[in-house]
């Protein structure tokens, strides 16, 4: 998906797609690199939000190649945006009707990154209007980069993901997390956690929501839901899913848009069956 392509003048003639995978490699590269070597760790939102100077470092790198590329495009980066829910809203909504807007998680996943748990990744979407029109999640640990283009479907080192098969929550592998926000959405996730953890194969909390998102695309995961996410954490890996055969909405089945933050992502079978669980146990907020 490129600028010509809709018939706007190319800067540079570069290609989205392209520019987004480089960003997400030259940058995950780099944060492979620093594993087990950050020098600063600060604490945001909550004490276990944190952040380190090379989730910084990341984001200003794949800042800094978007606009050398795309000067005119919006950019929303995690790392710059004040902590908390409702600075991310605000954030939001000051961009979300750009032409061209970059929503960024330079590492999704920094407290896996400091312990030197491998697995984080970079997320990276591009929105036109509003629409997630292309989503790349990378993780360097394992070098593997998933790509979607809308209405092109979605890969994963080239080859086309699927999502999974199951059409039961009995047979399904679930994934969630456990919010940096203690007050609200922890709580919330919790009850969610309690009322599925009897009735599916089981649940997985693996520290990246983007990494999760890339697991239900490509049929690891069955579904994943997560209370009190921002729109870097979702919207790569949004189009991941919907371009695998998947659903993603809100809790309460609404369809995704950059402004979710309560998700339910799975292979579309069991989507009903998730969102009506979390529904009836008052865990979607
Ligand atoms: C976090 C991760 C984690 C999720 C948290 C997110 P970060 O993002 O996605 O899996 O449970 O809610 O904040 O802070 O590592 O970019
Ligand atoms: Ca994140
Ligand atoms: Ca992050």
């Amino acid at each position: 998906m490129s600028d010509e392509s809709n018939n706007t003048p190319a800067i540079g003639g570069k290609n989205f797609t392209v520019v987004a995978i480089n960003c997400a490699a030259k940058a995950g590269e780099w944060i492979k690199t620093k594993l087990g070597n950050h020098t600063s760790l600060s604490l945001k939102y909550s004490p276990t939000d944190l952040v380190t100077e090379v989730d910084k470092g990341s984001e200003m790198m794949i800042r800094n190649l978007v606009q050398t590329h795309f000067p005119h495009h919006s950019f929303l980066g995690e790392e710059g945006v004040e902590p908390g829910p409702e600075a991310s809203a605000k954030a939001l909504n000051n961009v979300r009707d750009a032409e061209y807007l970059w929503v960024v998680d330079p590492i999704d996943g920094t407290t896996n990154f400091v312990h030197g748990f491998p697995f984080f990744s970079v997320s990276i979407a591009l929105a036109h209007k509003g629409e997630v029109i292309v989503g790349v999640v990378y993780d360097p640990m394992r070098d593997e980069l998933f790509v979607a283009e809308k209405g092109k479907g979605a890969y994963v080192h080239g080859k086309p993901m699927q999502v999974g098969t199951e059409s039961q929550l009995g047979e399904s592998l679930l994934a969630t997390g456990f919010p940096a926000d203690q007050q609200y959405a922890l709580p919330l996730n919790m009850k969610g956690l309690q009322a599925l953890a009897p009735q599916v194969r089981n649940i997985r909390s693996g520290g990246s929501a983007a990494l999760h998102m890339a697991y239900v695309a490509c049929g690891r995961l069955s579904g994943f839901w997560e209370i009190g996410l921002n729109s870097w954490d979702l919207a790569a890996g949004s189009l991941l899913v919907s371009e695998s055969g998947g659903q993603v909405t809100d809790m309460l089945g609404s369809p995704y848009e950059l402004g979710v933050r309560n998700v339910v992502a799975t292979n579309g079978a069991i989507h009903g069956q998730l969102v009506d669980e979390l529904k009836k146990v008052e865990a979607a907020g």
